[in-house]
């Protein structure tokens, strides 16, 4: 299931976490933090805040409607974000509305190319190396590391099914039958730190945490462009 083409259909209708700062969850984000097990709020404060400045180049994959990514623009009123997504995101985001700081890149692939190389000091995901096979990963974490500026950090959430086994799948909401059923067949592929730590120093980034610990579900992984 998650091969590129099931990646490119399946979000088309624009998957929308609600709004990650407000102090009180909506309720679609309530409900993803209690089967994720953590707080968007305290993700975006402890693990992508304090690595922005006014002036930050961000690139972002996967936004899809973009609640990680208006957080993101309003700590920088100085800096540009781009986005990457198999989904033509513009009709969602409205690039216009943001005077430059905003371009989304639609994407057929993991190749990154028609992005700038040495440009972006923060590389961002969440909900998208979840469901993405290994092989696919590895692509995204290969042409990413070109984009960055020597010492820009990454930080991407992940799927982790040693944590998944502790926290519970079904109040995790992802299916046991997985257990049984090949990477390509399911949305929710194999993955765990010491699996995710191979990929990112194959893709030659330094591992700086496998896991930054703030989610009981999945893993959150931080890596610097050496
Ligand atoms: C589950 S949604 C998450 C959206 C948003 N990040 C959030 O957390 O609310 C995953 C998004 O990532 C995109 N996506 C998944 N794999 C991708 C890849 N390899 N390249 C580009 N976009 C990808 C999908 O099209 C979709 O818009």
């Amino acid at each position: 299931m998650p091969t590129r083409n099931w990646l490119q259909q399946e979000f088309g209708y624009g998957y929308d976490s609600g709004n990650v700062l407000s102090w009180i969850p909506g309720w679609v984000r309530f409900s993803e933090e209690r089967r994720s097990g953590g707080s968007y709020r305290r993700i975006f404060n402890n693990a992508v805040r304090p690595y922005l400045h006014r002036s930050s180049k961000v690139l972002e994959l996967g936004p899809g409607k973009g609640s990680w990514s208006r957080a993101i623009l309003t700590c920088i009123p100085d800096g540009e974000l781009h986005t990457v997504d198999f989904q033509d995101v513009t009709r969602w985001l409205s690039p216009d509305t943001y005077t430059g700081r905003l371009t989304c890149h639609h994407v057929q692939d993991n190749s990154f190319q028609k992005l700038p190389g040495a440009y972006f000091d923060l590389f961002w995901s969440f909900g998208v190396l979840c469901h993405n096979e290994s092989a696919s990963i590895l692509e995204i974490l290969q042409s990413a590391r070109r984009t960055m500026k020597r010492g820009g950090v990454s930080i991407h959430q992940y799927g982790d099914w040693i944590k998944l086994e502790q926290f519970g799948w079904n109040r995790g909401g992802v299916p046991q039958t997985f257990k049984t059923q090949r990477d390509e067949n399911i949305w929710w592929p194999r993955n765990d730190q010491q699996a995710m730590t191979k990929l990112a120093l194959e893709a030659g980034w330094d591992v700086l945490c496998a896991d930054l610990n703030l989610l009981r579900r999945d893993s959150l992984i931080f890596l610097r462009n050496p």
